[in-house]
């Protein structure tokens, strides 16, 4: 057992003795600064600075020169890198314990790859990944070192007491036993296909690298012409950067039903929605997969749907158009509606009389997430864990990303998820993956 993992599973038992020997362990002490690189320095970037200076941010990478001027404003003396694989090279010169990837979602599970297979802890934006393969690639990097690599996914929201109340409702049973779940989010990005080229990037901006994996797509500004935190929405409803509503509000989304399921992999996916465009990825979109039975529920049906496809609403005076961002459980006994902030329940039947539902008391509800970057940081430090690791956002994004496999296959899809693999149709097990350009390997 390495020194972490003893601390860890020592503190257990006598944790008084073992805070005081943390504090003599340098490598593991919780007081420790990481020291840390910020990877995609502009944009969501933003919502780091105020966390991050707990602790040290020793380098910084963007394809963006003016960004990384940016955030040298605000970490004064890390070393820069435009090309995130020169920033890994130096992991060791650097002394670096971890990365922060703020960089766009066709970027994420290489960098995420790279930085586990240096040893590197890892915060990645959502999603993990843009491709079954990607998903399942990330999941496994972290799986062979999770006993000593920390991983979190920025669903930041998954920290909201709401994410805990709608958890507990499902689990103890307040809708009965739980048959069906439906998710959707409203958001509507119509575009038109590639952007043709226009102008040349400026001497400050590196086209090339931006594109990194992805297939040579000309410049253009309209890629980029984006507000901070916002910018995304320029290019990621374009299959080659990005899965639009699938990847972007979806994670989040469906975290919240994800959560209170308790679910690992579908075993079958299908969808249908507008018809499938090589260029840019739909608009409206249905997809529904079903799950097996786990350890105290029986076998469901989850749903998602995005740009004006919406869930049948459980009752006439319940407007579910309303809620922009939602999820809807299905019970034997009830309806649960939820957003990322709210809940309202709905028994049904001459049964649903609340007698089989035990409501939790002050004491036994679930405690509080608190700061979900704080959380990865402590679990660098070998301090508990994270909620969004990259198993549970691997298993997350796998299954939205199978859902887009159907919907491109135009049928239903059976799946294998140990092997990875769609048993019923050959031929869709092309779509789970994706060709990179020449010189970008995945797992690096
Ligand atoms: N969790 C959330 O609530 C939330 C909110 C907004 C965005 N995001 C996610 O954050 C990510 C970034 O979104 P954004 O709107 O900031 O995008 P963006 O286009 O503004 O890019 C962010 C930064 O990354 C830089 N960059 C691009 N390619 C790079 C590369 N290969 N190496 C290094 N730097 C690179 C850009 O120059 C920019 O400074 C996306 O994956 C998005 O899904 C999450």
């Amino acid at each position: 057992m390495n020194r972490r993992r003893f601390l860890r599973h020592s503190a257990l038992a006598v944790a008084p003795l073992i805070l005081t020997d943390f504090s003599l362990f340098g490598a593991d002490a919780p007081s420790k600064r990481l020291n840390l690189a910020l990877i995609g320095t502009w944009g969501r970037a933003h919502a780091f600075f105020d966390s991050l200076a707990r602790e040290n941010v020793v380098a910084l990478c963007d394809v963006n020169e003016e960004h990384i001027a940016f955030a040298l404003e605000k970490c004064p003396g890390a070393r820069t890198y435009i090309d995130w694989r020169r920033l890994l090279d130096d992991h060791r010169a650097l002394a670096l314990d971890g990365v922060v990837i703020c960089t766009p979602d066709h970027t994420h599970a290489f960098i995420a790859t790279w930085a586990m297979n240096r040893g590197l802890h890892v915060y990645c934006e959502k999603p993990i990944a843009n491709t079954v393969e990607e998903a399942r690639m990330v999941r496994s990097t972290y799986l062979n070192n999770k006993a000593r690599l920390a991983t979190q996914t920025g669903t930041q929201r998954h920290a909201l007491p709401n994410f805990n109340r709608v958890s507990e409702l499902i689990r103890d049973g307040a809708i009965g036993r739980l048959k069906t779940v439906s998710t959707w989010g409203n958001r509507q990005l119509r575009r038109p296909g590639y952007l043709p080229a226009e102008g040349t990037p400026p001497a400050h901006f590196h086209h090339d690298l931006w594109l990194g994996p992805a297939p040579f797509h000309p410049y253009n500004p309209a890629y980029y012409s984006g507000t901070p935190g916002n910018n995304c929405l320029n290019w990621n409803m374009y299959w080659d950067f990005g899965n639009g509503q699938v990847g972007d509000m979806g994670s989040h989304t469906m975290d919240l039903a994800w959560k209170a399921i308790d679910a690992t992999l579908p075993t079958a996916a299908e969808a249908k929605g507008e018809p499938f465009n090589p260029e840019v990825s739909p608009v409206e979109l249905e997809m529904r997969f079903e799950h097996p039975a786990n350890a105290w529920r029986g076998p469901i049906s989850v749903s998602w749907f995005q740009g004006g496809a919406m869930p049948a609403s459980p009752r006439p005076y319940v407007d579910l158009n309303k809620i922009d961002h939602g999820a809807l459980f299905k019970g034997d006994k009830g309806f649960l509606i939820a957003d990322f902030t709210g809940r309202l329940l709905i028994p049904f039947g001459d049964k649903a009389d609340l007698t089989y539902y035990e409501r939790r008391t002050p004491e036994t509800v679930l405690p509080n997430l608190g700061d979900f970057v704080g959380q990865w940081f402590d679990a660098c430090k070998g301090v508990g864990r994270t909620a969004c690791d990259f198993e549970y956002a691997g298993n997350l994004i796998e299954q939205m990303l199978l859902g887009l496999v159907a919907y491109r296959a135009g049928a239903r899809v059976e799946y294998d998820p140990v092997a990875g693999r769609v048993t019923n149709l050959p031929d869709a097990n092309a779509l789970l993956g994706r060709t990179y350009r020449e010189g970008w390997v995945l797992n690096g």
